[in-house]
């Protein structure tokens, strides 16, 4: 059986951030034009700041203040795949054709394979939604942003990405399907694993909240005015037991999302496998960025995985 071009993407994506991961933790020398260009694209925001850069890189830049594009397209793109999926579920009406055609691209599942929604799939893209509203609103109202920047390869992949995502989502309907959930009634698909997969989505969801909230008071006062622009040592909460629990959030967020599929598609934990290896090396790049501006910074403080990572 072929393997589907979507699970080959999330693999590949996955790799590069492994080799990257690899690369950076493990000083793999490269040359250095070479290594110029690998630093320019693994890093952003502040982690940007201490490397030096050739005024020819500084062209590509965009202000990462600009991530709030990322969340804006999601709303709008995976609420638009949302209504499509409502409105199959609710009236029994097909897919539009460019939407068939790109999932078959993805998968190489006939049309079939989308008449009956599986409940998991439409759980996911009302969890996608939610995460991307939430993110949206903290990116607008919550996070104070400092003049740090993305690069443009980074602009465009945050962009596509949640394209991407969305699809995806409606690729493991494929999956689903085919393992035999299509003989179960909508209403009487309901199990444990969608009542646990969105309890750890709600906690996960929390504790990033409640980390990028930290992270903003540290450039406010208690009125909410802007004092600083400066990067700080976070701490409280999780951010006693690591550098990024926010990204920890992150992917215990897309985990959960595993679990609302009773952890059986593996087109998703290809996702995970993904956001899995692209946080752990923001999180070693921010953990690394700390430990060399503040002196006093915790030594039992690891990176992403509480006394693993
Ligand atoms: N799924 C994915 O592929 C993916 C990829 C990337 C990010 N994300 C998620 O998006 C969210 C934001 O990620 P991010 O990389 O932008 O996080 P981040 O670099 O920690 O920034 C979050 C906010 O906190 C500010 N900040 C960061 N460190 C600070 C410090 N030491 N003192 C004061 N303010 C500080 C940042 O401002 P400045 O940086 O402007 O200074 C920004 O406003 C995370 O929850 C992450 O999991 C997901």
């Amino acid at each position: 059986m072929l393997i589907p071009l979507v699970n080959i993407i999330w693999f590949s994506l996955a790799l590069c951030f492994i080799v990257a991961f690899c690369i950076y933790t493990f000083s793999f020398k490269l040359p250095h034009k070479l290594d110029q260009v690998f630093q320019d694209l693994i890093r952003y925001g502040k982690t940007k700041e201490n490397i030096k850069r050739p005024s020819w890189q500084l062209s590509f830049d965009v202000s990462k203040s600009y991530f709030f594009h990322f969340y804006a397209v999601s709303v709008l793109w995976n609420g638009l795949l949302l209504l499509f999926s409502f409105r199959s579920v609710v009236t029994g009406e097909a897919f539009p054709d460019w939407l068939i055609d790109s999932l078959w691209c993805l998968t190489g599942r006939p049309r079939a394979a989308w008449k009956e929604l599986q409940l998991s799939v439409l759980l996911l893209q009302v969890l996608l939604w939610f995460h991307s509203l939430r993110r949206l609103l903290e990116c607008l109202f919550v996070s104070v942003f400092s003049h740090g920047v993305i690069h443009i390869v980074q602009y465009a992949f945050g962009l596509a990405y949640y394209v991407l995502l969305g699809l995806t989502v409606l690729c493991v309907n494929a999956c689903l399907t085919e393992e035999g959930a299509k003989s179960v009634p909508f209403s009487h698909q309901l199990t444990w694993y969608h009542v646990s997969g969105v309890f750890l989505f709600i906690w996960a969801s929390l504790l990033q909240h409640r980390s990028l909230s930290l992270l903003a008071k540290l450039r406010t006062d208690h009125s909410g005015k802007v004092k600083s622009l400066a990067h700080k040592m976070p701490c409280g909460d999780w951010f006693e037991w690591v550098s990024c629990p926010h990204y920890l959030a992150e992917l215990l967020i897309y985990t959960a999302m595993s679990v609302c599929c009773g952890c059986s598609s593996l087109t998703w934990w290809m996702v995970v496998l993904y956001v899995l290896y692209n946080q752990a090396l923001a999180a070693q790049l921010c953990h690394d960025y700390y430990r060399s501006k503040f002196e006093t910074y915790p030594c039992h403080r690891k990176a992403f995985i509480p006394y693993i990572l």
